[in-house]
C-alpha cells in the first residue's frame, strides 16, 4: 500500500470531532478506499482541556492553527475553524503556500476571499476541496464540480441553512415561538456559533455564492447576494401559507436571467406541490437545473456533526487519492467576472400583507396603487375583522400578485403606506411556483 498520508485538523469542535471519530474508527476502511492509510498526526483548536469525547493523546498539539498548517509531517490540513478572517485564513494561507492542499467547511472564508485563496492553490500547485462548507451531508460541490461538468446549468436553488428551516418547519408543526425554535436548532449543534449567520440569511447566501461560481464558471461573489432572513416571518404569514397552499422556506436561488446572474437569498412562498415544500426540519435540498440532463434535487442532511464530517471525509479521501480538481472547477485565470442583476429586476409573483385601518375605501386605495402599476392580482383576502383586528381597528389584507417586478412592488407598497392606510409595516414574501 502507498505511504500513509498525513494530516492535522484544525478547529475540534462538533464537526472536527466527529471527523477524528470517522477517520479512527473507519481507519482500515478508508485505507482500502483511499488506497493509502489516512493518519491524523496534529490537531489544533482554542482550548486544550475540554473535553470532545475523542482522544487526543496521540496526536500533536498546536494553540497556533498556522504552525500546525507549517508542520513538515503534515501534507494535509483540514480547516474547521470558520471564521471569515483571522486563524482560519492565516491556517489556510500557510497550508496552501507551502503547496498543501487544504479541506475546509468554511463558507465564510470562500465567500469573501475565495477568488484570492483559489488562486493561491493554484499558484502553489495544490487545491482547496470544500464539499462542507455548502448544504452539510450532501454532495452537492462535487456534483456541480465534477459529475455534471458535461451540462450548461440555468439555475441552482435550494434549502441550504438547517437551522432555518428546523425553525420554520417547527414554527409551522407546532405553533411554537422563534425564539423557542432557535434554542432547539443551538441545542442539536446546527446554528453557527453566531446564530444571526443562520437566521438572517448570511449563512444560506455563503453557500449559494460557492454554488453559483461552480454553477456558471464564475469568480465567487459573495457581496452581490441579496439576503433576508427569516426572523421577520410571523406565524400569520405561516397561516396564510397554509391557507393559500403554500410553505414558507428560506430559499437561496442563483440564475441566468437576461441582466445577469441574480444571486438572492429570502423566505419564499413554495407551492405544496414543489418538491422543496416537502422538505422539513435540518435536511437542506438543492435543485439544479441543467442542459441536457434536466432538474436534478439531491436532498439530505445539511448540518450536525456527522453529516458535515461525512463531507469532510469524502474531500480527504479524494485527495488521498489523487483527485485535485480545480477550487472552482477550472483554473482560476478561466473565471469570469459576473455581471450581477439588480434585485430591483428580479421579476416573479409575490404576497403582501398589509395591516390596514379598517375603513371604507382601504382596499379600493390598495387596488388602485396595485393597478397604476399594471400589477394583477390573482387574490386577495381579508381576514375577518373579530378574528384579526388588532387594537388600531386594523385587520390583515392579504395580496397575491402574477408575475411582476421588486421594483413595481416596492413602489407599490410605498404609495400604499404614503395613503395613511396602514398602521404597520408591510410584509412582502417573494413566491416560487
Ligand atoms: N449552521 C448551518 C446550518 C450548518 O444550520 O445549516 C452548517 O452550515
Amino acid at each position: 500500500m502507498a505511504e500513509a498520508l498525513k494530516i492535522g485538523i484544525a478547529g475540534l469542535g462538533t464537526v472536527g470531532a466527529a471527523t477524528i471519530r470517522i477517520l479512527t474508527a473507519a481507519h482500515n476502511e478508508l485505507a482500502a478506499r483511499a488506497g493509502r492509510p489516512i493518519e491524523i498526526v496534529a490537531v489544533s483548536a482554542r482550548s486544550k482541556g475540554r473535553d470532545r469525547g475523542v482522544d487526543l493523546g496521540p496526536y500533536r498539539w498546536y494553540d497556533d492553527p498556522a504552525a500546525m498548517a507549517a508542520d513538515p509531517e503534515v501534507r494535509l490540513v483540514v480547516e474547521l475553524m470558520g471564521g471569515s478572517e483571522g486563524a482560519a485564513k492565516e491556517a489556510i494561507e500557510a497550508a496552501l503556500s507551502l503547496g498543501k492542499p487544504v479541506v475546509t467547511a468554511n463558507k465564510a472564508l470562500l465567500a469573501a476571499h475565495g477568488p484570492a485563496l483559489a488562486a493561491l492553490a493554484e499558484m502553489n500547485g495544490t487545491t482547496i476541496a470544500f464539499e462542507a462548507a455548502a448544504a452539510g451531508g450532501i454532495p452537492v460541490i462535487k456534483a456541480l464540480r465534477e459529475a455534471l461538468v458535461g451540462n450548461r446549468i440555468s439555475r441552482v436553488s435550494g434549502i441550504l441553512n438547517g437551522t432555518c428551516n428546523y425553525i420554520l418547519s417547527r414554527m409551522e408543526a407546532e405553533g411554537l415561538d422563534f425564539a423557542a425554535c432557535l434554542k432547539a436548532a443551538q441545542e442539536l449543534g446546527y446554528a453557527e456559533a453566531d446564530p444571526t449567520f443562520d437566521v438572517e440569511g448570511y449563512d444560506t447566501a455563503h453557500k449559494l455564492a460557492l454554488l453559483t461560481a461552480l454553477a456558471f464558471g464564475t469568480e465567487v461573489d459573495g457581496d452581490a447576494v441579496y439576503v433576508e432572513g427569516i426572523s421577520g416571518v410571523t406565524p400569520l404569514d405561516l397561516d396564510m401559507a397554509e391557507e393559500l397552499g403554500f410553505r414558507i422556506k428560506l430559499l437561496g436561488v442563483a440564475e441566468r436571467t437576461p441582466q445577469g446572474i441574480e444571486q438572492r437569498v429570502h423566505p419564499t412562498f413554495v407551492s405544496r406541490q414543489s418538491q422543496l415544500s416537502s422538505v422539513m426540519g435540518v435536511t437542506n435540498a438543492v435543485a439544479i437545473e441543467a442542459d441536457p440532463v434536466g432538474t436534478i434535487t439531491l436532498v439530505g442532511p445539511g448540518a450536525g456533526g456527522g453529516a458535515t464530517a461525512s463531507a469532510v471525509v469524502g474531500d480527504i479521501v479524494d485527495i488521498a487519492r489523487g483527485n485535485l480538481v480545480a477550487t472552482f472547477g477550472r483554473p482560476s485565470g478561466e473565471l469570469e467576472k459576473p455581471i450581477r442583476a439588480p434585485m430591483q429586476r428580479h421579476e416573479g409573483g409575490y404576497y403582501i400583507r398589509l395591516s390596514v385601518l379598517d375603513r371604507p375605501g382601504a382596499a379600493a386605495i390598495i387596488a388602485t396603487r396595485m393597478a397604476e402599476r399594471g400589477i394583477s392580482l390573482e387574490s386577495i383576502l381579508q381576514k375577518g375583522r373579530d378574528a384579526r383586528r388588532n387594537a388600531n381597528g386594523s385587520v390583515p389584507v392579504i395580496l397575491i400578485t402574477y408575475a411582476t417586478t421588486e421594483l413595481l412592488i416596492r413602489n407599490a407598497v410605498a404609495a400604499i403606506a404614503e395613503d395613511g392606510v396602514l398602521d404597520g409595516p408591510p410584509q412582502v414574501i417573494r413566491i416560487e411556483r
